[in-house]
């Protein structure tokens, strides 16, 4: 009986058990009802009296071992099994992960400072909370201009000379002011106007402004650069056309038409069968804008215009309605992804 538990003993201690069969394995072997440690118990009856006290506790302390052992195995295998878990596992199948795309916005705001800056013209910003004389003084606008209503434009309820710039042209006047001419500058920015939101207006939009300043810049200067944009912007056939127009800031002032995209100028419901399609509005800078802004009006001249990015992107991806570039639906936006 002696010899029978020390074999036991030896053979749990050789054991080396590694995953949960042989666990289970172990277990059926040793510590169940018909197992090998309960069999002990059986014979024990036969063991004769004198040596009961000391077998009896061999095979207590084999049980306790044997469970013991039990326990230990069974921990190492959980453990085992949770750093399973962190492996890399190599042969893992990729997860698609989903790419933003920019948004057409961006895309048409880039594409046009991009064409402006290769021709030379840098980029320059300016705040969004701007004040009345970058706004409208500087640029020439009469006190009692509609423009300078509440109605158009956002003050700041506490300060009435502080609103939300209604144009990017609040740009040129503070570049004027920090920069000597020659200036050649594209401003991308945005703009805000007390509109009701409907398909053709927002009251938050976008513009670009550009100005240059520099001696002897004429009307000529700023039809080529016009016409470069355009054909640029549209394609190499675009044609464009000056019609005479009124801003307070440029004198003489113009708008611009480009022949439509779409038609080709023959005529269709985008042009509404003018064959034309207005995207900006530029002129000459009026000398008392130079002056507001400390540049020698004898000496300079120069030309600006400015365009609003929706409007350009409207037709460049025909897009009907003005809303849909705010409100972020995705399958708005993903018909623009790959397109940068
Ligand atoms: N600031 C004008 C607007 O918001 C756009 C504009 C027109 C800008 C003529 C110019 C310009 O620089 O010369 O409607």
């Amino acid at each position: 009986m002696k010899n029978k538990i020390e074999t036991l003993k030896q053979q749990l201690n050789d054991l080396s058990i590694e995953t949960a069969e042989q666990l289970e394995e172990y277990r059926l072997q040793f510590l169940s009802k018909k197992g090998k440690i309960q069999s002990l118990f059986s014979d024990f009856k036969n063991v004769s009296k004198e040596e009961k006290p000391l077998v009896g506790q061999m095979i207590n302390s084999l049980k306790n071992q044997a469970q013991e052992s039990y326990n230990t195995f069974k921990e190492n295998i959980r453990s085992d099994k949770e750093e399973d878990k962190d492996e890399l596992d190599l042969t893992r199948p990729v997860e698609f992960s989903h790419f933003g795309a920019r948004h057409p916005i961006s895309l048409v705001r880039n594409e046009i400072v991009d064409i402006f800056n290769r021709i030379g013209f840098v980029i320059s910003e300016g705040p969004e909370i701007e004040d009345d004389f970058h706004i409208f003084t500087a640029l020439n606008f009469p006190q009692e201009h509609p423009a300078r209503d509440m109605q158009d434009t956002f003050f700041i309820e506490k300060d009435p000379d502080v609103a939300l710039r209604t144009h990017t042209s609040s740009v040129q006047a503070r570049v004027m002011e920090n920069t000597p001419p020659p200036i050649r500058t594209i401003s991308p920015g945005r703009v805000f106007r007390n509109e009701a939101i409907s398909a053709r207006a927002h009251c938050i939009f976008h513009q670009v402004e550009g100005l240059y300043v520099d001696k002897d810049v004429s009307f000529a200067d700023l039809k080529q650069t016009l016409l470069y944009f355009a054909k640029e912007m549209f394609g190499e056939e675009t044609k464009i056309r000056l019609r005479p127009s009124y801003f307070p800031f440029t004198e003489p002032s113009a708008e611009m038409d480009v022949s439509c995209n779409i038609c080709g100028g023959k005529g269709c419901n985008v042009c509404k069968y003018t064959g034309w399609l207005e995207i900006l509005g530029c002129g000459m800078v009026d000398p008392n804008v130079l002056r507001n802004c400390g540049i020698n009006a004898e000496e300079y001249t120069g030309f600006a215009f400015g365009m609003g990015v929706e409007r350009i992107a409207m037709l460049k991806y025909q897009v009907k309605d003005l809303r849909l570039f705010f409100e972020n639906d995705k399958r708005f936006l993903d018909q623009f992804s790959g397109a940068f």
